[in-house]
């Protein structure tokens, strides 16, 4: 299926490696010009060299740290017109609740919630004049299923959610989309990083095994494309199946 979006153009945040990276080479399969961002340049051009190798399409790069006012400034400097931005930044670590502090707050609600909030403003109205835009938030099972240890997550995650609900309507006449996809175990270096937590979501996934990196490139490049124009302020689980409403 052609998801007319060739020649559209993608932020995409987070992208050196994992779900971000996924998304990316989804969406240059489907002719998007991308434009990488991660804080680590050597990453980023590593990213860049594989995306080439597995699409073969050319990827921008810019290394900035998207938590930050100032990194936000430089990658919007390197695409500053994006048809379709990708929120994305590392999930916050996993920590006793009483452990927390004001810093470890700050820190998750600058990078798992300011910077989608702030990316989403200083884009959204000019992709509403050019009556496209498509953005996607990266944000995370956690909205779904609270995972004891990871109460940043889910915290930071749910207010994002909030936002877009609200955000997500008041855009929605003017063929602008905003969705947040939530993964639920995905092999990526993240997972393996939460290790037992991880393992243990993992043993309860029905389809008995962790998500494939592409599996969730391919439902963000949908939700990316002109098809589906008419699907707006979803929470769209990829995961295998684990979260459920019954018991
Ligand atoms: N994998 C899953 O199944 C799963 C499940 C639930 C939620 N999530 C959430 O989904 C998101 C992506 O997960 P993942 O598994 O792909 O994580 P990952 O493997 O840790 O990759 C994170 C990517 O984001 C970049 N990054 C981190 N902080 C950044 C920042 N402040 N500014 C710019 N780039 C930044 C990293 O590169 P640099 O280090 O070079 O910046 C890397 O490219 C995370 O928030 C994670 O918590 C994932």
């Amino acid at each position: 299926m052609d998801l007319g979006i060739t020649g559209r153009r993608a932020l995409v945040c987070g992208a050196s490696r994992g779900l971000g990276f996924a998304c990316a080479a989804a969406l240059a399969r489907e002719g998007v010009d991308v434009t990488l961002v991660s804080r680590r340049h050597e990453a980023l051009s590593d990213a860049a060299a594989r995306l080439h190798r597995e699409t073969g399409m050319s990827a921008h790069i810019v290394d900035a740290d998207i938590a930050t006012e100032a990194g936000r400034e430089h990658a919007l400097a390197a695409c500053p017109a994006p048809d379709i931005l990708i929120t994305n930044a590392g999930g916050p670590p996993g920590m006793d609740f009483r452990t927390l502090r004001l810093e470890d707050w700050s820190a998750a609600l600058s990078a798992n919630f300011l910077s989608a909030v702030e990316l989403i403003r200083l884009t959204v109205d000019d992709m509403a004049q050019r009556s496209f835009g498509r953005i996607i938030n990266i944000t995370s099972l956690t909205v779904r299923l609270p995972v004891q240890q990871l109460d940043l997550s889910n915290a930071t995650r749910l207010a994002l959610t909030g936002y877009v609900a609200g955000v997500a309507r008041q855009v929605a006449p003017h063929n602008v989309t905003i969705n947040n996809i939530l993964p639920g175990t995905i092999a990526t270096e993240r997972i393996r990083e939460l290790g037992a937590t991880a393992e243990k979501l993992v043993a309860q996934v029905p389809m008995g095994r962790a998500g494939k990196p592409e599996e969730f490139g391919a439902v963000c490049a949908f939700l990316c494309s002109a098809h589906a124009a008419y699907m707006t302020g979803q929470n769209v689980l990829v995961d295998g199946g684990l979260c459920s409403f019954t018991v």
